[in-house]
């Protein structure tokens, strides 16, 4: 008997077709490729509007086409699709599996759940159950197939006759999943067994359910519901065709039922639209994704969570106004003028007692500059990823502006620029003065995202927060010390570490922390200025860090997170949406 009712998922990833504000896209056509003087008639920050009227309701604008319509097309004329999002219904149910109807069955397994009595039959009772129903066919096909159980081995049996028209064996390893990683890549799975039987409805069931925790039941549930969403996306608004994503409904069978399981499953479809949003961010080419349409991609979210958000815009004048010579620095050479981004978080009702701030690195493309990226493994080709940690960003806002957490504020904060190259650029030995008044010799202008997070470092000093996480595609050493799939953390905060730690084990994203050695700062010395911008080969991700300390006020806790390596999946060759999962449950972590 089915009890749980069902937690819809179509409103959340639904409302990543978000309203716009006129009033915005004015600005924003303005400001887009006008010159500073154009800029200057205007006022030169805004809050965002109200909530928009009913008429604009269902108005769909897609990432970069609202402002590349309303100021020039994009270079190279290219313009997202609207692809829908996954809407995938998830149920948390007490039903007997065997009785299940649906397209396909998927029964996760362990290498000890296939082992066989005497009489070569099943002792897992599930398995056991399954293979009397299906007439021996189960143990057939696993044995045919050399289907063990190993993790990432799937096999599956199209069935007529049957409630379910498939039946999938997902191969789980040695133990059943006792972490958010286990548990996300179980759903992953699922999904690619779903997407290639093009189910609209499948069933997760484990052969041994008692397996699993009993307390880790809900986190479980979570993870397994956002690695099925997330497997299942697939970023083709850029392709001629697009794919299309036939789930619609997936049932979790023996997790538990009722409001707390169902307040989880919302979670993770909340916690996903913000992944995808900013795996989608990453995924735009330059061309599209200019600062000004990731300005207005934020503020979007603003006014879609209006309850919830406001939005800042600082222009180049406004920029110039608080000091900001780091960060314009970098943005001095791009026909695309920077867009200084500030989102602020305020729970509903008013009752404060944390407030944090997050700030990316947000470089929507990263050429070196003067000192351009050139020769084999530079990478320039993808440097469009170097936004990367302002997508976990805005990522973790979209999931936040649903979620609602309360007791918590939270500020958003972005330097969006281009690190390219022109007469008006920044040269190898200039001098400039960031916001806090300290002096920087630029010895290499390819160490641009520090001179960006500088300015805003001291940004979300100025907001009064006690606690500032950031997050940058800051190095390549980082990449050389832990790999693609591994993020570096610096803090000289133990409690801020602890924190992050917690959080990434219900995220499941990797993080390693590496020491801010202060007798490495020695090679960031200049003879004319209070520093230089980089230190030489060694330890390159430290001197970075080493360099950021530099701009945070000794009174807050800091953490900075280098994400050079986990930002794209070289794979799939695209975006992960690092960050946005731990940075939600930090937060949450954070609320009351
Ligand atoms: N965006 C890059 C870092 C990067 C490199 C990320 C490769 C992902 C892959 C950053 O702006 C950069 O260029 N850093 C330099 C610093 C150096 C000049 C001290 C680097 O890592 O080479
Ligand atoms: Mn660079
Ligand atoms: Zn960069």
């Amino acid at each position: 008997m089915a009890t749980a009712a069902s937690t819809s998922a179509a409103a959340v990833l639904a409302s990543r077709f978000l309203r716009r504000s006129p009033r915005l896209l004015r600005r924003l056509a303005l400001s887009s490729r006008a010159p500073p003087a154009a800029l200057s008639a205007r006022p030169s920050s805004f809050h965002c509007p109200a909530p928009l009227g009913p008429q604009q309701l269902g108005h769909r604008a897609r990432m970069g086409h609202s402002t590349a319509a309303a100021a020039a097309p994009a270079l190279g004329l290219t313009k997202p699709n609207a692809v829908e999002p996954p809407q995938i219904t998830f149920s948390a149910k007490d039903v007997e599996f065997s009785e299940w109807k649906g397209d396909i069955l998927a029964v996760a397994v362990t290498e000890k759940d296939l082992s066989k009595d005497s009489a070569s039959i099943f002792e897992n009772a599930v398995l056991k159950k399954l293979d009397n129903q299906l007439g021996g066919l189960l143990s057939e096909v696993a044995a045919e197939e050399d289907f063990t159980g190993k993790a990432g081995q799937s096999v599956v049996l199209r069935l007529p006759g049957q409630g379910f028209k498939r039946v999938g064996l997902i191969g789980l390893g040695q133990n059943a999943p006792s972490t958010a990683a286990a548990s996300r890549g179980l759903g992953e799975s699922v999904a690619s067994v779903a997407k290639a039987a093009q189910a609209s409805s499948a069933a997760i069931v484990l052969a041994s359910p008692s397996g699993i925790q009993e307390e880790f039941k809900l986190t479980a549930a979570a993870a397994i519901a956002s690695g099925t969403v997330l497997g299942l996306y697939e970023d083709s608004r850029y392709k001629s065709e697009s794919k299309k994503v036939h789930l619609k409904q997936v049932d979790l069978i023996g997790l538990g039922f009722g409001p707390e399981v169902d307040q989880k499953l919302k979670y993770a479809n909340d916690l996903s639209s913000g992944v995808i949003f900013g795996r989608e961010l990453v995924n735009s080419p330059a061309n599209v994704l200019t600062p000004a349409v990731l300005a207005e991609e934020a503020s979007k979210i603003a006014s879609t969570y209006s309850d919830v958000f406001t939005a800042t815009v600082l222009d180049v004048e406004k920029c110039k106004e608080l000091k900001m010579g780091s960060y314009l620095a970098v943005a001095a050479a791009s026909a695309n003028p920077p867009h200084f981004i500030h989102l602020c978080y305020k729970p509903a009702g008013g009752n404060v007692k944390r407030k944090l701030a997050i700030v990316g690195k947000g470089l929507t493309f990263d050429s070196g500059g003067y000192n351009i990226k050139t020769g084999p493994g530079c990478s320039i080709e993808l440097m469009k990823f170097d936004m990367g940690g302002s997508a976990a960003v805005f990522g973790a806002a979209k999931a936040l502006g649903q979620i609602k957490p309360p007791g918590v504020e939270v500020h958003f904060i972005v330097a969006a620029c281009e690190n390219m190259i022109s007469g008006t650029g920044m040269r190898p030995g200039d001098i400039v003065t960031a916001s806090n008044g300290k002096t920087i010799e630029v010895n290499n202008t390819d160490a641009e995202g520090r001179l960006t997070l500088a300015d805003a470092l001291v940004y979300a000093c100025n907001q009064g927060v006690e606690k500032i996480v950031d997050l940058a595609t800051l190095t390549g050493a980082c990449v050389v010390a832990l790999g693609p799939s591994i993020a570096g953390i610096f803090t000289p905060s133990d409690e801020l570490a602890k924190e992050i730690s917690a959080a990434s084990e219900v995220s499941g994203e990797k993080f390693w922390r590496l020491p801010l050695e202060e007798s490495y700062w020695e090679s960031m010395k200049s003879g004319v200025a209070d520093m230089v911008n980089t230190g030489g080969r060694q330890g390159g991700s430290i001197t970075a860090a080493l360099f950021l300390k530099q701009f945070v006020d000794e009174k807050v806790q800091w953490m900075h997170i280098d994400m050079a390596g986990p930002v794209w999946n070289d794979k799939k060759r695209a975006a992960t949406g690092f960050g946005v999962s731990t940075l939600v449950e930090w937060v949450l972590k954070n609320s009351s």
